[in-house]
C-alpha cells in the first residue's frame, strides 16, 4: 500500500478502523488508531490496545493510561497537547504479545502517522515499541537516552504498565518522564544553534555523580537542516554514554511479565 494515500491523521483513522488487513481485525470491538494534537511536538507509542481501549477505541484508556496521564501531568502537559499512538491497532486475544506479522501489517499506519505528525521528539514506551527502532535492543539498557534513528529523535522509557506489576518500576519511569522537558530543550536550542548549556559545569544539587569528563561540543550555526540534522546527532552522541554499566538484561512484557529495573542513579546524564 501507498502510504502517502493518507493525506491527514483523520483518514488514517478512518482507515485503520475499517482495516481487515490481520486476523486481530475478526476479534476487536473497536480499532485504535491514537489520538492527540495534530501539531504535537512529542509522540508516545504504547504497544496495543487492551482490553479497555478495545472497548473504547482509545489508547491508554485503562490502568496503564491513566498512569500514563499523571506521568504526563508530572511535566505539566496533558494527553491532548501530545499524540498518543500504538504499535498495533487492534487488541491481541488475551493481552498477548504482537506477533511480527501482526506488526508488519499495522506499520503502515504507525510510519505514516509518524510522517504526518513529524514530532520533534518520539517517547517509545516499552520493548515493542523500541524495537521499531531499534531491533533487539533491551529496554533495560535503552531506556533513558536519546537517541537518533532516521533522523528522528527516540527516548525509549519503560512501558507504563511495568509500574503496576512492580512498584520499583515507578520511580524510574518518573524519573526518564522528569527528563522530557530539558530533552525537548536541549532539541531546541540546538536546532536553533544556540550554545548548549553544560550538563556538567552547571552545578548541581545532586548528590549523583556527574559526568565530569563529558567534552563540550561546539554549538553548531544554523544552517541547512540536513546538516543541522546532523550536527544535533553528534551533540546527542556526546551525552548518550551510560555513567556506570547498565543494570542486567531483562525482558519486560509490559501486560503480562513485569518490567524490572533496579532504580538507577545512572541517568543523570540527559543524553
Ligand atoms: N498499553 C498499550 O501499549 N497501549 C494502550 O493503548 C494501552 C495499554
Amino acid at each position: 500500500m501507498n502510504t502517502s494515500a493518507f493525506n491527514n491523521l483523520q483518514e488514517i483513522a478512518l482507515r485503520v478502523k475499517n482495516c481487515t488487513d490481520c486476523a486481530l481485525s475478526a476479534d476487536r470491538t473497536n480499532a485504535v488508531p491514537g489520538e492527540g494534537s495534530e501539531d504535537a511536538k512529542l509522540l508516545f507509542i504504547g504497544e496495543g490496545p487492551g482490553q479497555q481501549e478495545d472497548r473504547q477505541g482509545r489508547p491508554f484508556v485503562g490502568a496503564a493510561g491513566k498512569f500514563l496521564e499523571e506521568l504526563l501531568a508530572s511535566i505539566g502537559l496533558t494527553r491532548e497537547q501530545v499524540f498518543i499512538a500504538n504499535m498495533i491497532k487492534c487488541r491481541p486475544p488475551q493481552n498477548r504479545d504482537p506477533s511480527p506479522d501482526e506488526m508488519a501489517a499495522c506499520s503502515k499506519y504507525l510510519d505514516r502517522q509518524i510522517e504526518l505528525l513529524n514530532p520533534e521528539l518520539i517517547v517509545t514506551l516499552g520493548r515493542f515499541s523500541l524495537g521499531r527502532f531499534f531491533p533487539g535492543e533491551s529496554i533495560t539498557r535503552a531506556r533513558g537516552k536519546v537517541r537518533e534513528k532516521d533522523g528522528r529523535f527516540i527516548y525509549p522509557v519503560m512501558h507504563p504498565a511495568a509500574a503496576l506489576h512492580r512498584q520499583e518500576n515507578r520511580s524510574v519511569i518518573v524519573q526518564d518522564f522528569s527528563e522530557i522537558p530539558a530533552v525537548l530543550e536541549k532539541l531546541s536550542q540546538t536546532r536553533s544553534g544556540a550554545p548548549i548549556p553544560d550538563p556538567v559545569s552547571q552545578e548541581s544539587t545532586s548528590a549523583e555523580p556527574v559526568h565530569s569528563e563529558s567534552p563540550q561540543p561546539e554549538a553548531p550555526q544554523p544552517e541547512a537542516p540536513q546538516k543541522v540534522e546532523a550536527a544535533v546527532t553528534e551533540q546527542l552522541d556526546m551525552f548518550s554514554a551510560p555513567l556506570l554499566p547498565q543494570t542486567a538484561e531483562f525482558e519486560p512484557e509490559p501486560d503480562t511479565i513485569p518490567e524490572t529495573v533496579a532504580p538507577s542513579t545512572q541517568q543523570l546524564s540527559l543524553f
